[in-house]
């Protein structure tokens, strides 16, 4: 598109369209909700069919049956990890978003995901942050296969899409989304209009050529604001870099796939020679202690198709304060309010006067309701002070009623934490096996008392 392309202010609230930009939408009253966009070219009315024949012949209305389903082509990345969360493989032609904190691995990642695949196929890295000699740089730190990588900086989108128009890469990555700019529009890279519109095109693009596409977004301090998550609606596979600071672990989740399962999670670490594939990652999250201590419990919880064991540790203090701090990291914490509310009126226990924290190790979320039991557990074993037996694994939800209840896969968990040497388990009675695990103790529970009780 060329410079003069029509641009017009559209309203974010009511959709309204001025020519200029106004403080206020002059239509529904709104502050500051005016944004350049692009004037979409209006097709000329039929108003004999109420104004919608004129695409009549562009498209055909279709029986579900007759369409013939091509089965999607799978591409191995060369890393097992990022092809887990990517559903099996890179798909061709799909977009992929990788968001998440700036400095977290994504250029990381993508370059070695990118120098591996391009043993096999035309890769290309667009940069529109880093020069290329620090790309090559790392790239040859990390110890990559470079010969076949090609690399571009540029941050214009009209001359990228010119550029790959003739040089056609199978897959493309594009780093960043928020550097990007189109001529059309006037407005500031990073903005959301311009990293909406940029995405747009290229999109267009990878749909019409086939072309795999990644898309870098940071997210940015405003949080929604031009982030990523404008972006979320227009891609196939949203996929966001999560870890603390401190910890050289970084995971990766699908947030949205439409080739594969959502929650599905990557465990990468980051070392001097650039990100590391974790294949058992039960091992690094599973912290070693020399002795037992109170307040720590093995969950084991399910992340995707994979079950996962992590420890949840809790402490629980005399609080001086009227309202006792109830807070937990990695976990939901209206939940732990529930569990200690639980606690209290089926199982007999108070801590209205204890300040209750509560951490995931290893900086995971656990979002899944099997991680109350081992949570109970564990602030059982904090308030008395007394370790949970070594060697015990548990999961199960907590009801209201004082009940403990069934989660899903339970048997696939039962023999990961056999798998890592755990000899006892606490599980809900619905989900006892049926046959024996070789080396693993189960003790079934379905009221939490019993489950209190066989903590001992
Ligand atoms: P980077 O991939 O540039 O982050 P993003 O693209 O998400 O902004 O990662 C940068 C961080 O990773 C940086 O703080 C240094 C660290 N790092 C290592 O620890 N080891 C390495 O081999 C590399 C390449 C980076
Ligand atoms: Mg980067």
């Amino acid at each position: 598109m060329s410079k003069s392309a029509k641009t017009v202010y559209a309203c974010t609230e009511c959709g309204a369209q001025s020519p200029k930009w106004a403080g206020q939408c002059g239509d529904c009253g709104a502050w500051n909700s005016l944004q350049e966009t692009v004037a979409a070219p209006t097709a000329k009315a039929d108003s004999r069919f109420g104004g919608y024949a004129g695409g009549a012949d562009a498209a055909v209305i279709r029986n579900l049956s007759d369409v013939v389903a091509q089965d999607t082509q799978r591409i191995p990345t060369g890393l097992d990890e990022l092809d887990r969360v990517l559903g099996g493989g890179l798909v061709t032609g799909s977009v992929v978003l990788i968001g998440g904190d700036p400095g977290i691995g994504k250029s990381t990642l993508l370059v070695q995901a990118l120098a591996l695949l391009s043993d096999r196929m035309s890769a290309l890295y667009v940069s529109g942050e880093e020069s290329a000699e620090q790309i090559s740089l790392r790239a040859h730190r990390l110890g990559l296969p470079t010969q076949r990588l090609r690399l571009l900086t540029e941050t214009c989108v009209e001359r990228i899409l010119a550029l790959i128009a003739r040089d056609r890469p199978r897959v493309l990555v594009l780093d960043s989304i928020q550097t990007l700019y189109t001529e059309s529009l006037q407005s500031a890279p990073g903005s959301v209009a311009q990293v909406r519109e940029s995405a747009a095109r290229l999109v267009r693009f990878a749909k019409q050529t086939g072309t795999s596409l990644f898309l870098v977004g940071h997210v940015t301090k405003e949080g929604a604001l031009a982030g990523p998550r404008v972006l979320e609606h227009m891609v196939d596979t949203v996929l966001y870099f999560e870890g603390e600071s401190g910890s050289p672990f970084r995971l990766v989740r699908a947030i949205k796939n439409r080739f594969g399962a959502v929650n599905e999670l990557g465990v990468f670490a980051m070392t001097d020679t650039g990100l590391r594939q974790v294949s058992n990652p039960s091992a690094i999250f599973l912290s070693r202690h020399e002795q037992e201590v109170a307040g720590s419990c093995i969950l084991v919880t399910r992340e995707g198709t994979r079950p996962l064991l992590v420890e949840v540790q809790a402490l629980v203090d005399q609080s001086p304060l009227a309202n006792p701090r109830r807070v937990a990291l990695g976990l939901e914490q209206n939940r732990l309010s529930m569990l200690l509310a639980v606690m209290h009126r089926h199982g007999g226990i108070a801590v209205f006067d204890q300040d209750v924290f509560l951490n995931v190790v290893g900086g995971v979320r656990v979002t899944e309701p099997a991680a109350d039991l081992p949570v109970l557990l564990a602030v059982l074993s904090s308030l008395r002070d007394r370790p949970v037996p070594g060697g015990l694994a548990t999961f199960g939800e907590v009801g209201l009623a004082g009940e403990i209840r069934p989660v899903p896969n339970g048997q696939e968990r039962l023999l990961e934490a056999a798998k890592h040497g755990f000899r006892r388990a606490i599980v809900p009675r619905a989900n006892a096996p049926k046959k024996p695990i070789a080396g693993l103790e189960v003790v079934a529970v379905s009221r939490i008392g019993e489950a209190i009780d066989a903590l001992g």
